[in-house]
């Protein structure tokens, strides 16, 4: 049995927590998309952690983890999280398994993604410069360094030289190839334990009836089809892509858990039809701490927008919603949210392709009266003040998904079961 934690706005929804609270439930927490451009915080003791490889349900130390195929890996930021992890006491030993086809990104692809960001003027992405796209371009373009390669020196020297020699002639970009496979020797020892054939390992232990929990990446509307391309992450996020990323059969997903923010944010560029640029899109920011987890940056913020959610329950078919960081909105005299857009007059059914309709739609809001009371304390629904029920009931009614959790502060504990 497979489960899904799947982000459905832009990203940074709270997926982190949600993969803590439920690691304990699953035998095996896995990560199938996206690289080091991920950032899932989670409170842990009192600390603070920010993942951005390794999945989130590490905590649970009785769970094994798996980084699948689809992602891209950093090995420079992979180990820097093996060692932070070791430092707090936390064992991997003999439960982390590591594709042994998931693609390297290099410092090279870091490169490339600035350079291709300068390229691009007018009409950069705003990526978190992690080498994601490049990474995944190279895969496409079957040049791509896959972990495998690590345990065979040369086929890997070999493979390095080409894809360095490669972008050297493209795009003129250089590194030190001699320099970087001294130092990917020494990762390979490092890492070498954890390589391994995941997608058979993953079928063999649901054959032996053990749970799988996967953690998604990013959010739909990053999508790289389904999002506001090309202001998108380049990996797939929604549902399918979890089966893909894995090599898992899809009927072995049950149920696909949405998370959803109780407003919006984004961080990068693109359009963003709710987005607030006033001093109420700053007070929400504080209050929600809206930062970057992976590069800092300050997130835009907006209110809840029930279109891009519903397109994420349509196109991941999620089974239950855990609706995020509801605490934030606490001090608002007024709550409100997107029902619907139109353009030119004309009611839009889903989220258009075209970014130029999307910039300019109308957004048709509702209002409804704020709490105005603290709700960190609240445990059951009902503890929660009436005016935030109503709101949990009325973005579950335009969405059409059950919303099973509510987050009211980011501690494990700091949630609402229903
Ligand atoms: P992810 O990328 O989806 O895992 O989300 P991030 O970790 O990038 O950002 C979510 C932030 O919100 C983190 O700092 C979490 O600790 C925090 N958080 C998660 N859920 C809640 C919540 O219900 N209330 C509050 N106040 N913070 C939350
Ligand atoms: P998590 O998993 C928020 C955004 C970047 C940029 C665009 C492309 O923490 O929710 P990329 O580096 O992927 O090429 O950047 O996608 N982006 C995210 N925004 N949360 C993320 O991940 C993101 N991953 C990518 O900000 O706009
Ligand atoms: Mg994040």
């Amino acid at each position: 049995m497979v489960d899904l934690v799947i982000g459905t706005q832009w990203g940074d929804e709270g997926k982190g927590k949600l993969i803590d609270l439920l690691a304990g439930n699953y035998d095996i927490i896995a990560r199938a998309n996206g690289g080091a451009n991920a950032g899932h915080s989670v409170k842990f003791k009192d600390k603070s952690f920010a993942f951005h490889l390794i999945p989130s349900g590490v905590f649970s130390e009785k769970a094994q983890v798996v980084i699948g195929h689809g992602t891209v890996l950093h090995l420079e930021t992979l180990e820097q999280e093996l060692n932070d992890l070791e430092k707090e006491g936390i064992s991997v030993t003999g439960r982390l398994f590591i594709s042994d086809r998931a693609h390297i990104t290099t410092d090279l692809h870091k490169e490339i993604d600035g350079a291709q960001e300068e390229l691009k003027a007018g009409q950069k992405v705003g990526t978190t410069k992690r080498g994601i796209g490049p990474t995944y371009a190279d895969k496409m373009n079957r040049i791509g360094l896959r972990m495998y390669d690590l345990l065979e020196p040369e086929l890997f020297e070999e493979k390095l030289r080409l894809l360095f020699n490669w972008h050297k002639k493209t795009l003129n970009i250089e590194l030190n190839a001699d320099e970087y496979l001294a130092k990917y020797q020494k990762l390979a020892e490092k890492l070498k334990p954890f390589i391994a054939d995941t997608a058979y390992f993953l079928n063999k232990s649901l054959k032996e009836g053990k749970t799988v929990l996967v953690e998604g990446a990013h959010g739909v509307m990053l999508d790289i089809d389904h999002g506001t391309y090309p202001f998108v992450t380049s990996s797939n996020v929604i549902s399918a892509n979890m089966a893909t990323g894995l090599g898992l059969p899809p009927q072995a997903i049950k149920d696909a858990f949405g998370i959803v923010k109780a407003y919006t944010t984004r961080v990068g560029s693109g359009p963003f039809p709710t987005e607030l640029t006033d001093a109420l899109g700053d007070q929400i920011r504080e209050a929600g701490g809206e930062y970057g987890t992976t590069t800092g940056r300050p997130r835009r913020c907006g209110w809840f927008d029930a279109m891009v959610v519903k397109y994420a329950v349509m196109l991941c078919g999620l089974t239950a919603i855990n609706l995020t960081k509801l605490d934030v909105l606490d001090k608002l005299e007024t709550v409100k949210f997107a029902v619907g857009y139109s353009h030119n007059g004309k009611k839009l059914d889903c989220i258009p392709a075209s970014l130029k309709v999307l910039e300019e739609v109308e957004v048709e809001y509702l209002e409804m009266p704020g709490w105005q009371q603290s709700t960190a304390a609240c445990r059951k629904f009902a503890d929660l003040p009436q005016a935030a029920q109503d709101y949990v009931k009325k973005l579950e009614e335009l969405v059409e998904c059950p919303i099973r959790w509510i987050g009211v502060g980011p501690k494990r504990e700091e949630t609402v079961v229903r």
